[in-house]
């Protein structure tokens, strides 16, 4: 099997990561059907279960808990010993449909526990990607997970953002630190719910691509309005054209 192709989504929290990683998944259905397609949803503030139209399970963070449980059960302090049985159990933990699969980080409950979280989801990535084609990681908002090296194996990283300052910046550091650690073959922008005037407005991104520049999706609204599925919307819907924009650009499909 050809090496996995690994996209995540980052960026600033409400610029649209979500969206459009249920739209990147829907057009990567549609263009590569006979392809193994996982659907990770990374940010513990969750939402991509939804947008996909999934039902989820259990979580990572569910099994993580239960071997820590264990672990302290049986008298061993190094729960990550446990890990190699874990392993196997994350299989038990993915939700899948005839399309694609799809696996939720959770939300971590106690306090301060998201870095273990974090670390454990890196593992899993790793594992999991063997198994499938295509993977699309719904990233937490900000910067920890590139920093934290959970995007270690993300071979695409896709920086979304909206037109404002903090946005771009928020943007900026991301691939500043992911450059740092070597961690993706392409990175490109996708910027996202864009005024009229932002459509053709000049970005000053350096040497990082635009891959797609989106204005306001009404259809999107509307589907947001009825608690409808990102994954159900017209393939005209902008956001739906947006992401396989984007996807040529980085000539995944
Ligand atoms: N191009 C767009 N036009 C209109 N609304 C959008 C657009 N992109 C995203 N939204 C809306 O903005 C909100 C935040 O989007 P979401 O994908 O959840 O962002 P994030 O995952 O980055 O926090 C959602 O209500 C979504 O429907
Ligand atoms: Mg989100």
């Amino acid at each position: 099997m050809n090496k996995s192709i690994i996209i995540a989504m980052t960026g600033k929290g409400g610029v649209g990561k979500t969206s459009l990683s249920a739209a990147i998944v829907k057009e990567l259905v549609k263009a590569h059907p006979d392809k193994k397609i996982l659907a990770i949803d990374a940010d513990p503030a969750v939402g991509l279960a939804t947008a996909l139209g999934v039902e989820v399970k259990t979580t990572v963070d569910d099994i993580r808990v239960e071997f820590i449980k264990q672990a302290e059960q049986e008298g061993t302090k190094q729960a990550i010993e446990y890990l190699g049985e874990a392993k196997y159990r994350i299989f038990e933990a993915l939700s899948e449909n005839e399309h694609f699969s799809f696996l939720a980080i959770g939300r971590p409950e106690a306090a301060g526990c998201y870095c273990k979280v974090n670390a454990y989801l890196k593992q899993i990535i790793s594992i999991l990607a063997e198994n499938f084609d295509y993977v699309v990681i719904d990233g937490e908002a900000g910067i920890e997970q590139v920093n934290r090296r959970v995007m270690e194996k993300v071979t695409h990283l896709v920086l979304v953002s909206d037109a404002s300052k903090k946005g771009i910046q928020v943007i900026q550091s991301i691939d500043e630190v992911a450059k740092r650690l070597t961690m993706y073959e392409k990175a490109g922008v996708i910027l996202n719910r864009l005024s009229t005037r932002a459509m053709t407005n000049d970005f000053n991104l350096g040497e990082l691509p635009i891959l797609a520049r989106i204005g306001t999706d009404e259809d999107l609204l509307d589907c947001d309005m009825e608690g409808d599925c990102v994954f159900d919307l017209d393939d005209t819907a902008k956001i739906v054209v947006g992401a396989k924009k984007a996807l040529q650009a980085l000539e995944i499909i």
